[in-house]
């Protein structure tokens, strides 16, 4: 069985991920960049950088910017795009910066550090200068429930216990600000939000969507039975989720925006 790390695939996501929320978060400039508002000077850490994209969004603002990934095929796509960046493979929840940054941002990657959540914020802590700040954007409660039920559901003919298998950390708003705040930041901002997002790839968004993203759960499978799988979740979710040649899912976008005290 492979690593999660080593599952991610990155043609697959620069493919399809790239675009999957374009309705919610990838514009021109991704928001949550707008929001860091880098500046020429500022030292920015990118927590799950994954293939670089947004990294040289911030480092378009003039900031210096290093991307961190678990997954050495994300970070190896990532200087292949980039290789003017600066890229590491390391893991969220046991990282060490050389130098303290002026701000932390985080974009759609801290569900995945499932493991030792705490352990990240401490981490990003621990990486702030004083007076730095945390800008996040993660999957919250319920995030794409649907399919998560209906995948658990399929797998249950193929592997033992499929809810082991979830790769994901969904917190509620109120749990991770808490926590957030407990480990040392204070939030001045969190926000959570529904929103449905109908994939690319007409037929074959969900299929794809899944490959992408819930590949932790498929891993093991052989060919046959993977199809067979997407295949049941597809039939499962069509009624309610696909609609006018593409599949929508609703996703949940939760944002804690924190600084670290002076
Ligand atoms: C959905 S991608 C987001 C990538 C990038 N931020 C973007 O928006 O394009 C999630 C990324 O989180 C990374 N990741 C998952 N677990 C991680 C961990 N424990 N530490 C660091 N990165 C991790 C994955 O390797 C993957 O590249």
């Amino acid at each position: 069985m492979r690593g999660l790390d080593d599952s991610w695939d990155p043609a697959l996501y620069d493919a399809f991920g790239s675009t999957e929320d374009a309705s919610v978060v990838r514009r021109e400039q991704n928001e949550l960049v707008r929001i860091l508002d880098a500046e020429p000077g500022e030292r920015v850490l990118d927590l799950g950088c994954g293939t670089g994209h947004i990294t040289a969004q911030i480092a378009a603002c003039g900031a210096t910017v290093t991307g961190i990934d678990r997954s050495p095929a994300m970070v190896a796509a990532a200087r292949r795009h980039h290789p003017e960046l600066t890229f590491r493979v390391a893991d969220g929840q046991d990282f060490v910066l050389d130098e303290p940054v002026h701000a932390v941002f985080s974009y759609c990657a801290l569900q995945w550090m499932n493991r030792d959540p705490a352990a990240v914020i401490r981490n990003v802590f621990r990486a702030l200068l004083p007076g730095g700040r945390f800008v996040a954007e993660l999957r919250g409660k319920g995030n794409a429930q649907a399919v998560t039920d209906a995948l658990e559901g399929a797998l249950g003919a193929y592997v033992p216990d499929p809810g082991s298998r979830n790769p994901w950390f969904y917190p509620t708003l109120g749990e991770y600000a808490c926590l957030v705040e407990q480990l040392g930041f204070t939030v001045w901002s969190a926000d959570w939000d529904q929103v449905e997002v109908p994939l690319p790839g007409g037929k074959q968004g969900l299929r794809c969507w899944l490959l992408t993203y819930a590949h932790a759960y498929l891993v093991g499978l052989c060919d046959a039975e993977r199809d067979a799988v997407i295949g049941q979740v597809e039939s499962q979710l069509r009624a309610d989720h696909y609609q006018d040649d593409r599949w929508v899912i609703e996703l949940h976008p939760l944002r804690v925006f924190a600084h670290k005290a002076s």
